[in-house]
């Protein structure tokens, strides 16, 4: 089990007149031009904004989406106009040499260069592209949660080209380790709620913290692979069969170590003609979208007697916000209960940002890398931050 807790030194740190490379997490869903939702822009602001109070330059560096060849939509050019609405000074850099010649000319708050994913070194942990970006900077500084997990370039070589005293995370990198601290250490009872695809993946992270959770709510889609095992009705729901071993081992798993499987009694489907309906039994020809409204209840009462919750994996979709209303009312509760809540993943956060609930304890920036962490596993991208 591993658990990091490290302090960012930028609010000590020298930053006059210094060139900051910030390697950040801006992998946000853009669709025909349009942002579709803000949160990993509007968390890396306080770093941002710390650099830029200290009189710091920055070099914003970020991927997008996984580019196969230079894709136009996938282009950081296109977080431009959210940073200009903000009110920052920024510029784009298609090229490091582009990035290096706009950062010697007259004062520029931010300059962002394109897509990292676009450089075939970030992907394939390059050595020289490490060298060349971080040329960029006098200091490092480490800010994309959602992507500690992942041996790219600017994650695992980067941060080690700079001297110890001039590398380290950034604000929200700290905040993630204070707030997801409490779910690999949590007060008891903890209610675990999974949903969404990815199933085999969800899957080995609900079994990999077996020893943790206390009572686990299985939400659409994971739910009806657990539900196959058992040999139940999941008519055209969403399943994934290579997940059956593994759904085995975590129901003898949970068992064996007395947890409790909250299974629900009934479900929103999707029928043939596409109207959505609750039902306590799902035929054939329907496919299982959400929990029911009876099922709601007995989640909620789940939630409300909890000290720690924790959510991941949308269920219902961000489109269509009838199909949110189940996941809408366990977002309230959690919301309202004393237990200390927390949503990640992408699609999650997201439904709670469009349905507008305030009061959840941490919306995390990660969606693998939040599951990998709280699950015990190390990050390789804090491994050059650890004294
Ligand atoms: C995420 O969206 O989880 C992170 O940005 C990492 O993206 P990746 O899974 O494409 O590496």
């Amino acid at each position: 089990m591993t658990v990091y807790t490290i302090a960012s030194q930028l609010p000590t740190m020298d930053l006059e007149e210094k060139k900051v490379l910030l390697r950040a997490d801006l992998n946000v869903p853009i669709i025909n031009g349009t942002i579709k939702h803000t949160h990993r822009l509007d968390a890396i602001k306080p770093t941002i904004d710390l650099i830029l109070k200290k009189n710091g330059t920055i070099f914003l560096t970020t991927h997008l989406g996984r580019p196969k060849n230079h894709e136009p939509e996938l282009s950081t050019k296109q977080l431009i106009p959210w940073f200009k609405k903000q009110g920052y000074q920024i510029s784009f850099a298609p090229t490091i040499m582009d990035a290096k010649q706009l950062g010697n000319k007259a004062k520029v708050q931010i300059i962002l260069l394109e897509n990292l994913r676009f450089f075939v070194g970030e992907n394939e942990c390059d050595k020289l592209f490490a060298q060349q970006l971080a040329s960029l900077g006098d200091i490092f500084v480490q800010d994309a949660f959602g992507a500690l997990h992942r041996n790219n370039a600017s994650i695992i070589l980067v941060p080690k080209l700079f001297d110890k005293k001039n590398r380290t995370i950034g604000l929200l990198i700290q905040q993630e380790l204070i707030h997801l601290n409490k779910l690999i250490k949590p007060n008891h009872p903890f209610v675990l709620m999974v949903g969404g695809a990815k199933i085999v993946s969800k899957l080995f992270f609900t079994l990999q913290l077996v020893e943790t959770w206390d009572i686990l709510l299985p939400c659409p889609a994971i739910v009806f692979t657990l539900l196959k095992t058992l040999g139940q009705q999941t008519g055209n729901s969403l399943l994934d069969p290579k997940a059956i071993p593994l759904s085995k081992k975590l129901l003898e798993q949970a068992t064996l170590h007395n947890k409790k499987i909250i299974l629900p009694i009934d479900y929103l489907v999707r029928s043939q003609n596409n109207s959505l309906n609750f039902t306590g039994q799902i035929k054939n020809n329907e496919m299982g979208i959400s929990i029911g409204k009876q099922t709601v209840i007995k989640y909620k009462e789940k939630i409300l007697e909890a000290k720690t919750v924790f959510y991941t994996g949308l269920m219902g979709f961000l489109d269509q916000p009838n199909s949110l209303e189940p996941i809408k009312e366990l977002f309230q509760a959690m919301a309202q209960s004393n237990a200390y809540s927390v949503v990640g993943g992408g699609d999650s956060v997201a439904a709670v940002q469009q349905l507008a609930i305030n009061g959840i304890d941490w919306l995390s920036t990660g969606g693998g890398a939040t599951l990998a962490y709280i699950s015990g596993n190390p990050l390789p991208g804090l491994q050059p931050f650890l004294t």
